[in-house]
């Protein structure tokens, strides 16, 4: 029996802090202006994206106690940006990273369940955990949670909010004609929480909103965070837009899934990927060196590097050898606030310096390869032929799709690619649902769970 073709689901990735976007490109526009968040968005609901995402920095990045120069630095908050977007779009799902090491889940749940409302059900919240004090010096006092408490403490702000966001019906608000609307439950909005990080009871001030629950997406990947994603998200945020790492990370978290016991098909796998188009497939190829080139140049590849040495490598040429010095694992950290991926310098070291040697790079050329985690590049035709392959071989179920260029860098990829996506019928011609859960095609919630819980039978009728 032949499978039925997956639909690819899209989401437009606006670049933040970090080295993928060429600021000091010509064309470039602000990081930080409205209209580039509202280009943006209204380009992705053009194209029938499901959902527009913003990324989250939290400190300004440094190199030995100074912000440097080879980043963004700078931007919005999440939350703000995004009941903005929800006045100048429609359809769009309006995804936001927040961090669940440092917020309180009483404030987040009334966030997130305003947003869902105020977008008419479109929002979705990116978990994501943080990954040194320094971030969280902005915070509290010593500024972290132990590793090994992050993703408790994930797990118990997600189980948190969910009761916040339970504690509600639909049925306990009603229309009256005479005064507009009046509660049916004494008890609405009551709740009780208590675990190991959190002990709170009180009421829910919001009703439930249009999805019940926002939608909500992970981002991280070791085993912690795959089982976290597997036994609670509807999405993951992965860097694996490429085979065959991509495939074994799509298997694995839904082989997670299952052991949680839910379908595999109740979690969404989105790697984050991006793409150069050109008239030909030569032409297209040139363009994608030359923006890796400007992405990745010589002070950034060193700076990059930095983070796994944790030493100073500015001596250093970017375009010889790696450098013949061991990693320092003992002193402070020399780059401060990028998530480090690679948690064994040692066997990192190890591993790159053998592919700088068999593939024959220089230093430059090393960290542009290893820093790549999936970009679609050839003609209009060959991107929408391997990005649909790609989803339809289970390298993943879509893409957070991002450019190097802001804000206009998804315009080409709208004109051009999704025409071709939905001409082969793997994108929508237009949104299918009314909520963001509907159009990724995840599965509904009980809009009375209260009185499902203490009638079912009532509740069913
Ligand atoms: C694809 C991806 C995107 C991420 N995006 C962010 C982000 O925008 N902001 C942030 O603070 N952390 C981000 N993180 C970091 C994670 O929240 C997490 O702290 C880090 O990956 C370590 O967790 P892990 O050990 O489970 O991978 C991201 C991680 C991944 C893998």
């Amino acid at each position: 029996m032949t499978r039925p073709r997956k639909q690819v689901i899209l989401g437009a990735y606006l670049g933040g802090v970090n080295h993928h976007t060429a600021w000091w490109d010509p064309e470039a526009g602000s990081q930080i202006d409205f209209s580039t968040f509202e280009h943006t968005a209204r380009t992705a609901e053009r194209g029938r994206f499901d959902f527009f995402f913003l990324a989250e920095g939290l400190a300004l990045r440094e190199r030995a106690g100074r912000v440097f120069d080879q980043d963004i630095v700078g931007r919005p908050d999440t939350l703000p940006v995004l009941a903005s977007l929800a006045a100048v779009t429609t359809h769009l799902g309006l995804a936001g990273t927040i961090n669940a090491t440092f917020n309180e889940p009483y404030e987040l749940a009334r966030q997130l369940a305003s947003l869902d409302h105020l977008s008419g059900g479109r929002a979705a919240w990116n978990v994501v955990t943080s990954f040194d004090a320094f971030t969280g010096q902005n915070f509290r006092r010593g500024g972290f949670l132990p590793r090994s408490q992050r993703y408790e403490r994930a797990a118990e702000i997600i189980d948190t909010i969910r009761t916040l966001w339970d504690s509600w019906d639909d049925a306990d608000i009603a229309a009256d004609p005479a005064t507009g609307r009046f509660l049916t439950r004494g008890d609405a909005g009551a709740f009780s929480s208590k675990g190991n990080q959190f002990d709170v009871h009180g009421r829910f001030t919001v009703p439930r909103s249009p999805q019940g629950r926002p939608v909500i997406l992970q981002a991280g990947v070791s085993p912690e965070g795959r089982d976290f994603a597997a036994s609670r998200s509807d999405a993951i945020f992965s860097p694996y837009g490429a085979l065959p790492e991509a495939a074994e990370f799509y298997r694995d978290v839904k082989a997670r899934a299952v052991r949680f016991g839910r379908r595999p098909e109740d979690i969404k796998i989105l790697p984050s990927a991006s793409f150069v188009l050109g008239d030909t497939e030569a032409e297209a190829e040139e363009l994608y060196r030359e923006i890796r080139s400007q992405q990745v140049n010589g002070k950034t590849a060193l700076i990059l590097l930095e983070q796994i040495w944790n030493r100073d490598l500015s001596a250093y040429d970017p375009e010889g050898p790696l450098p013949d010095i061991d990693p320092d694992s003992e002193a402070p950290p020399f780059i401060q606030g990028r998530a480090l991926v690679h948690q064994d310098r040692f066997a990192t070291v190890a591993a790159w310096r053998e592919i700088a040697e068999a593939k024959k790079l220089t230093l430059r050329e090393l960290v542009a390869d290893r820093f790549e985690h999936g970009s679609f590049v050839g003609t209009p035709q060959q991107v929408a032929d391997r990005i649909d392959s790609f989803v339809q071989n289970d390298g993943s179920d879509g893409l957070i799709v991002g450019s190097h260029l802001v804000p206009s860098g998804l315009d080409g990829f709208v004109d051009k690619v999704v025409p071709l996506l939905q001409e082969r019928g793997s994108l929508r011609a237009d949104y299918t649902g009314t909520t963001l859960r509907d159009n990724l095609g995840l599965p509904g919630l009980s809009r009375n769970p209260n009185r499902e819980r203490d009638d079912p039978a009532a509740a069913a009728g």
